[in-house]
């Protein structure tokens, strides 16, 4: 067990199968992505060490980038989401794809689109460690997914409660 601020956490997804499931959607990227040169696009800060790992797993041709997110504040989504573009992103006529820690209620995610929309890109999909199936209420398909996991909090692997937590190497979840 973990604690971080005032709440108690417990192991949740070892590191070992998160390395196997990075593992899988990486294949799965080499098989549709490793002849277009796609872009993938980083959704900061959560989705770093997911990144870091997938990105090892892709040998083809490829761009990366980075966007800054930030709609949470504690434990509640707040709904208003801003993004910050860190360097000229060069997506038009790119298959772009997203890279996310979680989808969750998917509002990130639907701003985050609609704020892609005026570089032009090809195509944009979506890949996520980690997805609230349950709290989604999107339509925007999500085409690659580590793990479908509860609608609790979760902690580490890039994930955070209140800026703390992002460093451990696997995923925690609130213990109540
Ligand atoms: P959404 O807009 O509701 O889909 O939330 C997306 C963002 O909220 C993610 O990129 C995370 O930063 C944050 N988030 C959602 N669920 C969790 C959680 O369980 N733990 C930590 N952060 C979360
Ligand atoms: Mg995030």
């Amino acid at each position: 067990m973990i604690t971080v601020h005032d709440k108690q956490f417990r192991p949740h997804i070892k590191e070992d199968l998160i390395q196997k499931e990075v593992e899988r959607i990486g294949r799965e990227l080499m098989v549709s992505h490793s002849e277009n040169a796609p872009f993938f696009l980083g959704v900061l800060n959560g989705s770093f060490m997911f990144f870091s790992d997938l990105m090892k797993q892709f040998s083809a041709p490829c761009e990366i980038g980075f966007l800054k997110a930030a709609s949470y504040e504690g434990m509640e989504s707040t709904g208003k989401v801003k993004f910050h573009e860190s360097g000229k992103l060069s997506l038009q006529n790119r298959d772009v794809i997203i890279v996310e820690d979680i989808v969750d209620t998917g509002n990130t995610l639907s701003a985050l689109i609609e704020f892609l929309e005026r570089y032009q890109p090809k195509s944009i999909k979506i890949c996520t460690l980690l997805f609230k199936k349950e709290a989604y209420q999107h339509s925007y398909p999500i085409d690659y997914v580590c793990f479908e996991v509860e609608n609790k909090f979760l902690l580490g692997y890039g994930l955070d409660y209140d800026g703390y937590g992002r460093n451990i190497p696997e995923v925690y979840i609130l213990n109540e």
